[in-house]
Parts: C-alpha cells; sequence; structure tokens
C-alpha cells in the first residue's frame, strides 16, 4: 500500500496526517530485533517488564508478543505536569506496580524519551526498591531535548526534533490506534484544543 491508501484507510485521522515517518511493517520489524536481544539476554532471569501508561500500551502488547522466555509485566501512571514541574523532579506516581521488584531483573519498556525528566525520576524511583539490574528499552528516541543522560540498553528508532504520533503516542489522546508514526499536519496542531497540552515541538 501507498502512504495515500493507508492514510485514506483511516479517513478522519488520516487526514490529520502530514506524512508517515516510520511505516507498520518497520515498526514490526524493529520490536522483533528487540524482542530476539531480550529473550537472549534475559534467558533464566524471569525479568519484570515494567511500562508507564497509556502510551506503552502498543509497544507492550507486541513486544510480549515476540518475547520467548518466561516473564512478568507491570503498569506504572504518572499524572502529567508541565516541563518546568517535571524539571524540579515533580512527578506524580497515581498508579505504583502491583509486583514487588526487589532482587528482580527489571526492563523499563518505554514508548518514547525526549528530554528523558519523566523516566530520570521513575528510574530513580525504581532504583531505590533495589531490584537485581534496572535497563531500559525505548522504541522511540528523541535525543534533541534530552536533559538527562539515561543509558538505553535497547533502542529502536531515533526520531527527529518533531512532534509525532501513532503507535501509542498521542496529541490530547487522539491518534494513539494509528499502527505507524506520523507528523500532524500544522493546522492540526495550532487549531484544537487551545486550552488543552500543546505539543512542545512540531
Ligand atoms: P520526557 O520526560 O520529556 O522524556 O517526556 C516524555 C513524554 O512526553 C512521553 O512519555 C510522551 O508522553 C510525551 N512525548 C514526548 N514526545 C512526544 C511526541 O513526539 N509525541 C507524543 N508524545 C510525546
Ligand atoms: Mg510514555
Amino acid at each position: 500500500m501507498t502512504s495515500d491508501e493507508i492514510l485514506a484507510k483511516y479517513g478522519e485521522l488520516g487526514k490529520d496526517i502530514r506524512e508517515v515517518l516510520i511505516t507498520e511493517e518497520q515498526i514490526r520489524q524493529k520490536v522483533v530485533e528487540l524482542g530476539e536481544q531480550i529473550s537472549r539476554d534475559y534467558a533464566g532471569k524471569n525479568p519484570v517488564l515494567v511500562g508507564v501508561l497509556k502510551g506503552v500500551l502498543f509497544l507492550m502488547a507486541d513486544l510480549l508478543r515476540v518475547i520467548t522466555i518466561p516473564n512478568e509485566v507491570d503498569f506504572l501512571a504518572v499524572a502529567s505536569y508541565s516541563a518546568e514541574a517535571r524539571q524540579r523532579g515533580m512527578v506524580r506516581l497515581i498508579k505504583d506496580l502491583e509486583i514487588p521488584i526487589d532482587g528482580r531483573h527489571v526492563l523499563f519498556v518505554e514508548d518514547v524519551i525526549d528530554t528523558g525528566l519523566t523516566l530520570g525520576y521513575l528510574l530513580r524511583n525504581l532504583r531505590d526498591r533495589n531490584p537485581a539490574s534496572l535497563e531500559v528499552c525505548v522504541l522511540f528516541n528523541k535525543p534533541a531535548h534530552r536533559l538527562i543522560d539515561i543509558p538505553l540498553k535497547y533502542k529502536g528508532f531515533d526520531l527527529p526534533d518533531r512532534f509525532v504520533v501513532g503507535y501509542g503516542l498521542d496529541y490530547n489522546e487522539r491518534y494513539r490506534n494509528l499502527p505507524f508514526i506520523g507528523l500532524l499536519k500544522p493546522d492540526v496542531l495550532k487549531g484544537k484544543g487551545k486550552s488543552e497540552k500543546t505539543p512542545p515541538l512540531f
């Protein structure tokens, strides 16, 4: 299918997309590669995969299905604050893990890392619980605005300094269900929901 045909299939949502940056097939291949690496590295370790709701939903579901070793999965949820608030270390957990991770091998699975502030806070929080190991797997890495150096053991794609949607990533809660990564048209980003959160960059 051409890019136009794919967008046409998504009707109202597809109309808002300016360009497909990463296709469904490219994402699928990358997730399979990551799953193979993780299955090799964590064999015999029964890792706990931890994700932050809701953006990681699609990555977690697809990654789990290509991981071939025993594992457990758990989720955190955080309240979203402004970038300024996050910079002061303000991240509020609104849902904690249900699995105790003391002595466990923890793999933090993230859909996208931009500044790294949210993830930096969460990693400190998890490290305090004394896991046997703590590593990060990120599918979409946006290095342009990184404020905190976070070692990424497993990395999918480096993204340009643009606001993207799809594969779990939203703009005002919309577009998560698109199976590809796309750029929104500028009028979509400017026009909608002035009182709602606006993307940092586009
Ligand atoms: P960080 O603390 O700046 O790394 O923020 C990461 C969070 O910002 C992610 O978990 C997403 O919720 C959001 N985010 C960052 N970049 C994008 C994007 O391009 N599209 C959608 N959400 C994004
Ligand atoms: Mg996230």
